[in-house]
């Protein structure tokens, strides 16, 4: 039989690893209860002298009251953490609620599409999975012509390609409309250009067109201006320099002066101070005998642009990959911002 000190010792080391009421009952029982290792020492004292019983006796009682005080003390502090523990403290600041939003480029393309809304036009859409004859041979694009070499596209076989530019749903669109009518066409295009910081494989445009019997290049300017002003800020300078697409003919780029040195020349802006934002130009005469309107009897406008280009421009961030890495904390900075 274990003695009196051994018994001490192994309390005070048991006693040590009580954390909950479980643990607190089971080492109950083990010391103080009837089938204790204490009652073991009454039940062999029966064999011992009355001296001796009087002696270890007292011994015994000593010990118990001991444990039973560490035990009241030990229950007394558990109940009182508990306490503590459930009780709330209304000082400390709340939970904040996790809400989403919508990604900055999704973001954006709304914004874009708004302003033009208030301008009068028409929110329409086009498939991404398009044949040649739409993203190419309808607006103008011969089956050798070197400009299809600027959009490499990814052919699904079967004479289907995904889309390389929103412009496909402009001949869709005056296949079964009659002019007059001012639409803009917001989705995603895909171009087989190794990404890098300005190009993807996916991207998304926003395509407008506007026909009716008179429609110049002061229409155009003057639409883009109102636009650009409020997209981008009303100190921002626009400027339309020449260029080539086929279906558009005058056919420019658009500019708009850098709002990070305001057109002085900057490293954002390649030391030019302007930063290109869309394609545009009057609707071709060829695109109109191909949708079947009287090139004649109508005019047209359409200008393109790059929604990632837009949103980098606009919220001045280097990289367009970081678009699509899904990093919130990068994400996260936009939910506000409009
Ligand atoms: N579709 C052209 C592009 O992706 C942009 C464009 C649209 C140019 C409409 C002129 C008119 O490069």
């Amino acid at each position: 039989m274990k003695d009196l000190g051994t018994i001490l010792n192994d309390f005070q080391s048991e006693i040590q690893d009580v954390h909950n009421e479980d643990d607190l009952n089971r080492i109950k029982g083990k010391y103080v209860g009837r089938k204790s290792v204490l009652n073991d020492f009454f039940q062999e004292m029966k064999t011992l002298s009355p001296d001796e019983k009087k002696d270890i006796g007292q011994k015994i009682n000593e010990l118990k009251s001991f444990i039973e005080k560490v035990l009241m003390d030990k229950t007394r502090v558990m109940e009182q953490e508990k306490k503590t523990k459930n009780r709330v403290d209304v000082t400390l600041p709340g939970k904040k609620q996790w809400s989403g939003s919508f990604h900055p480029i999704i973001m954006t393309m709304y914004h874009i599409v708004d302003i033009f809304q208030s301008l009068g036009f028409r929110v329409e859409t086009g498939p991404e999975i398009e044949t040649d004859y739409y993203n190419f041979e309808a607006l103008n694009f011969p089956p050798d012509h070197p400009a299809r070499d600027a959009q490499d596209s990814f052919f699904l076989g079967q004479g289907y390609l995904l889309r390389t530019h929103t412009s496909p749903a402009q001949v869709r669109i005056m296949e079964k409309t009659k002019p007059p009518f001012k639409v803009v066409i917001p989705g995603k295009c895909y171009r087989r250009d190794p990404m890098d910081a300005s190009h993807s494989l996916m991207f998304h445009q926003i395509e407008g067109l506007v026909v009716a019997n008179k429609i110049s290049m002061g229409d155009l300017k003057g639409t883009i201006e109102i636009f650009a002003h409020r997209f981008f800020g009303a100190d921002r300078r626009l400027r339309f320099r020449p260029s080539f697409f086929p279906f558009t003919e005058p056919s420019a780029e658009v500019d708009v002066s850098c709002g990070i040195c305001g057109g002085k020349g900057c490293r954002s802006c390649g030391h030019s101070g302007w930063l290109e934002v869309m394609g545009a130009g009057l609707v071709h005469p060829n695109v109109f005998r191909s949708t079947g309107y009287n090139p004649q009897e109508v005019r047209g406008f359409a200008f393109g642009m790059g929604v990632e280009r837009s949103t980098l421009l606009k919220f001045g961030v280097p990289d367009m990959r970081w678009f699509y890495e899904n990093d919130m904390s990068f994400l996260e900075q936009f939910k506000t911002v409009r």
